[in-house]
């Protein structure tokens, strides 16, 4: 059984498969995050974007993992940017759950050339632990694959 857990929410895909290479180069388990909410279509598109300004958390629905969340010495968290934000699920996720993570690490998606970094530390009021590695991903960009890598070698030094 992995001790690293990649847990996410994805609308489009984006997120998801970054989350699914970099759980299979760590060889991690791999989990995602449902809040029931129907996000497709353009109201969802806005209803998204709503839930991300208002800062709006639903309870969500129990989590399929192998072990229970302080098991993992790792959790990464994957989540795309919402207005600046991170996703409503994964806010959701991160109140209700990130006081039990004994380590974390974030994986960001987004569309547009601003990194919006400034979601590491939003995320981080939700989890006491802080986080150990964070990369900002941007799909399809030029620099993706090296991010990527440059937030494996980050995940591997942390858990040496
Ligand atoms: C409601 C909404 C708001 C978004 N706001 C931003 C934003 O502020 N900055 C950005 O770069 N991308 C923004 N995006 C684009 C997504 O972050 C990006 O496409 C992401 O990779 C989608 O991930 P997913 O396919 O896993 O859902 C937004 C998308 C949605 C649906």
């Amino acid at each position: 059984m992995s001790e690293i857990l990649c847990i996410y929410y994805s609308r489009t895909g984006h997120t998801r498969a970054s989350m699914e290479e970099i759980a299979r180069t760590l060889g991690a388990e791999l989990a995602e995050v449902q809040d029931g909410v129907e996000r497709g279509g353009w109201g969802g598109y806005l209803r998204c974007g709503a839930d991300a300004v208002r800062k709006t958390c639903r309870r969500v629905r129990p989590l399929e993992t192998r072990r229970p969340l302080e098991q993992y010495r790792l959790v990464i968290v994957g989540t795309p940017v919402w207005a600046g934000r991170c996703s409503a699920p994964i806010r959701s996720f991160l109140k209700e759950y990130g006081g039990r993570l004994r380590a974390a690490a974030y994986v960001i998606t987004r569309k547009s050339a601003d990194r919006n970094e400034e979601v590491f530390d939003q995320m981080d009021r939700y989890v006491p632990c802080g986080h150990a590695a964070a990369v900002s991903l941007r799909s399809g960009s030029v620099g993706y694959a090296f991010w990527q890598e440059e937030f494996l070698r980050q995940v591997r030094e942390a858990l040496r």
